[in-house]
């Protein structure tokens, strides 16, 4: 199945930026520019990953247009004696339909480990949130040749609880905020390799209809060699999606792919 069967995703993780005054205005020009970007094409699943503080705002910014909305992490407990942590529940209730889960800042920042991560999918889904799974080899870890084996470790972990549904962000570490996308073969191969171990994981029918975004260092000027490949299926972006007009050429890009 080509990448025309799959509807590409445009995915802004806004990270730890921004305050209430500035999402407002972040927003109002998202949903400004969205119905001409979208217009004649449609078909592009848009969702913001603001932080915690910032989701009721923007779930009130982006009433009525077609823009989702995401936590950046979860607990995977309901409810109870986390301090600091937010819940399923609680996401759920500030209006958002996504979650991300194993964010490599999340892994570096607070020792996330690959058990963890299987859980909150499964928690998440359990809530009724779309986790959206994000995974990826450091520098290193691709110098020594250990991509793929890393890539196979970090998905079958987090699929081991048996989410019931699930995107997947392939988000190689040396490329995230650091200018250095990952070339369009090296993406491919990587996609490519997650859909054949999705395959083995969790059938055929599931890894072709399985959106794999691509992360790190994604901008206008790389994202329409990057989703003309086979396996790319859209984007997480960190830094480009802090600025409306470069989020909403993404979103342009996604919206007019046809496979
Ligand atoms: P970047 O971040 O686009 O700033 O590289 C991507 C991410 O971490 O999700």
């Amino acid at each position: 199945m080509s990448n025309g069967n799959r509807r590409p995703v445009a995915a802004g993780n806004w990270k730890m930026n921004l305050l209430r005054r500035d999402a407002e205005v972040l927003c109002q020009g998202l949903t400004g520019g969205l119905p001409a970007k979208l217009e004649g094409a449609g078909a592009a699943d848009v969702v913001l990953f603001p932080t915690a503080t910032l989701l009721t705002t923007v779930a009130r910014q982006i009433q009525g247009s077609a823009i989702s909305l995401g936590g950046q992490d979860m607990h995977p407990d309901a409810s109870g004696a986390h301090t600091g942590d937010v819940s399923g529940p609680q996401l759920a209730d500030a209006g958002c339909g996504w979650v991300l889960c194993g964010h490599s800042e999340r892994r570096q920042d607070h020792g996330e480990d690959d058990a963890l991560i299987g859980r909150k999918a499964r928690a998440a889904t359990d809530h009724g949130l779309l986790p959206l799974i994000c995974l990826g080899e450091s520098g290193n870890e691709r110098r020594a040749e250990q991509t793929l084996a890393v890539l196979r470790r970090q998905l079958t972990a987090a699929l081991a609880s048996k989410p019931a549904s699930f995107e997947i962000a392939y988000e190689p570490i040396w490329a995230i905020g650091t200018g250095e996308v990952a070339t369009p073969e090296i993406a491919q191969q990587a996609h490519a390799f997650l859909r054949q171990t999705l395959a083995e994981l969790v059938g055929e029918e599931r890894a072709a209809t399985t959106r794999i975004l691509y992360g790190g260092s994604a901008n206008p000027s790389n994202v329409a060699d990057l989703i003309a490949q086979r396996d790319i299926d859209g984007f997480l972006v960190g830094g480009a999606s802090l600025d409306s007009g470069k989020f909403l050429d993404i979103i342009d890009v996604c919206a007019r792919h046809r496979g």
